[in-house]
């Protein structure tokens, strides 16, 4: 066995492996290098998908006649000059191998000309060897052609699959790049034929729309989040807005999109009680943090990064989707009138079973229809069954119930404090320094709730009153309770929101309930007419589905 070096051709060609896989990331690489020299537009002409000819030409601030030939040359980059700079990449490039690798596994011209320069030059060759040089009249920028893409390679070549598939891969491609870069304006033609436009945008949303179709940007909820010196920005489609595939979940890091599978995973995730497994979320998120806290360097495509705190950026996301997934414009209108919210269902609620029987006896209302269907009955006395054609739902009776006054009263007790029970025997309760210190701090909410406290100064604590909402609960557990509740270190500064979320927990219907199916219909019903009809105020999800598309899959039927 001989140790040989490699010639250059040879080198380059399997250095060209790595960064141009197929037409989609050559397209990629002159596309990034086109955004990188600042330009306002970028045209992408293709043959057979790219197979046959590429041609990315910008109006970028182009290269001088000194630069262009050095720009083919493997290792020769404008954008890192010390090695500190490696640790804060802020172009798209960084590797000074794109060129290279394009032109060693192709037959190439390109011609640039700089800004203030009297003409162009145009290098021209195959297989990586520059083989014309000359000066040409030209617009300032870049345009790289690129034809008969792996003629040299022909194992490369051979994998190449249909122009259409190609062009697909390229286009997916171009519009996360352009979703990265609204104000700049994007066009891709295919044979002459235009297949992709994008107007400069003046904002994410409106790049979105020229991509996307406005029926679906117009239903968009926006995103923004900003923590820990990570911003999260961007737009999320409603539960109700759904595609069969991932392609449009485009997530963004620094102006690079990027293929992260944790997270896409934090994307889903954010999203998983709301959807059906096979439905899938359109998302665009752009996530920007110190250059310095990402790392883009840990692959050849750069289409993969490294965060020094992963699990930080992973959690802002599902952070910044619950935010925006839990707001009003969540819900789709249905059509008909809004219904009425139902008087007096917090009345009972939590009370004894005989109360909370009575509850539910008004006389038997039609329902309107709600998104959740038909009710079929209860699980194990804890979930209502309910569907649709298109899906089951199974719903926690608690969590819905909990949800359903939660809104209820939220209304109520911006007008007024809550009704409020005065117990017949004031109970006098002997608590621990901590236990008082906590009532003090959470006084102002819990007395608009309904609570009444007194003698905070000494060893014990009165309670005069109670919600009416929680008077079935026995005093001494009820305090005990919001004590345990509100020392909660996520408890934070006193908030009515989060005192409120407690009293719909303790009013609500417990697990392990038997209902009648006017009483489930009726929760339903109610739960219709909630805001947030996914998440009970602590976050955890209201309901769990199951789509006839997987029931009829799996059974194998065929209609
Ligand atoms: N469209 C363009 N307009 C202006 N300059 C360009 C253009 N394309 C390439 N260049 C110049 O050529 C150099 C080499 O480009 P190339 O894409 O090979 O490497 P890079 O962009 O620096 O790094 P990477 O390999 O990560 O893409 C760039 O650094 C840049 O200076
Ligand atoms: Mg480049």
């Amino acid at each position: 066995m001989r140790i040989r070096r490699l010639p250059d051709s040879l080198v380059n060609k399997i250095a060209a492996g790595e960064v141009v896989e197929r037409p989609a990331s050559a397209v990629k690489e002159l596309v990034e290098n086109a955004l990188d020299a600042a330009a306002r537009t970028v045209t992408v002409d293709l043959r057979d998908g790219g197979a046959a000819l590429i041609r990315v030409s910008d109006d970028g601030h182009g290269m001088t006649a000194e630069e262009l030939p050095l720009a083919l040359e493997r290792h020769a980059t404008s954008k890192l000059a010390r090695d500190e700079d490696l640790d804060a990449i802020a172009t798209l490039g960084f590797r000074g191998e794109a060129l290279a690798a394009i032109c060693a596994v192709s037959r190439f011209t390109v011609t640039s000309r700089a800004r203030g320069a009297p003409e162009g030059l145009r290098l021209g060759g195959e297989g990586g060897v520059v083989a014309q040089r000359l000066g040409v009249p030209a617009e300032v920028g870049t345009s790289v052609e690129v034809h008969d893409l792996f003629f040299n390679t022909p194992a490369r070549l051979k994998f190449l699959k249909a122009p259409a598939t190609e062009l697909a891969a390229t286009l997916r491609t171009v519009g996360q790049l352009a979703l990265a870069h609204p104000a700049a304006q994007f066009r891709v033609t295919n044979g002459g034929r235009a297949a992709l436009t994008a107007p400069a945008a003046a904002d994410l949303r409106q790049r979105i729309g020229a991509l996307w179709g406005w029926d679906t940007t117009e239903r968009l909820l926006a995103v923004d989040r900003v923590e820990h010196g990570v911003r999260v920005a961007g737009w999320a489609s409603p539960p109700d807005v759904t595609r069969g595939g991932r392609d449009d979940i485009v997530v963004i890091v620094n102006g690079r999109p990027v293929r992260d599978p944790a997270l896409l995973q934090a994307v889903l995730a954010a999203y998983r009680p709301l959807l059906p497994r096979d439905r899938f979320p359109q998302v665009v998120l752009a996530v920007t943090l110190a250059p310095n806290d990402v790392d883009v360097n840990v692959h050849p495509t750069k289409a993969w990064v490294r965060f020094r705190h992963p699990r930080v950026v992973q959690e802002m996301l599902v952070a910044a989707l619950h935010e925006a997934l839990r707001r009003p414009a969540v819900i789709p209108t249905f059509g008909g009138e809004p219904r009425e919210a139902v008087p007096g269902v917090e009345a009972g609620a939590g009370a004894s079973p005989a109360e909370q029987a009575a509850l539910f006896k008004e006389p038997a209302a039609s329902y309107a229809a709600t998104r959740f269907g038909r009710v079929l009955g209860q699980v194990q006395e804890t979930f209502i069954v309910a569907t649709t054609d298109d899906e089951v739902f199974f719903l926690d009776q608690h969590v819905v119930h909990e949800r359903v006054i939660f809104e209820q009263v939220r209304a109520q007790v911006d007008a007024a404090p809550l009704a409020s029970q005065a117990l017949l025997f004031p109970e006098t309760l002997e608590l621990g320094p901590a236990s008082r210190a906590l009532l003090e701090r959470w006084r102002g909410p819990l007395e608009r709730l309904g609570f009444a406290f007194e003698e905070f100064g000494g060893a014990a604590v009165v309670l005069r009153a109670v919600p009416t909402l929680l008077k079935g609960d026995e005093p001494k557990r009820l305090v005990e309770a919001v004590v345990e509740e509100l020392a909660d270190p996520k408890a934070g500064e006193p908030t009515l929101d989060r005192a409120l979320a407690f009293v719909a927990c303790r009013a609500a219907i417990k697990a392990n309930t038997p209902l009648a199916p006017e009483e489930m219909e009726r929760l339903v019903a109610d739960l219709e007419t909630t805001e947030t009809p996914y998440f009970c105020p602590h976050g955890r999800p209201i309901v769990s589905r199951v789509s006839m598309h997987d029931i009829r899959r799996e059974l194998k039927r065929t209609w």
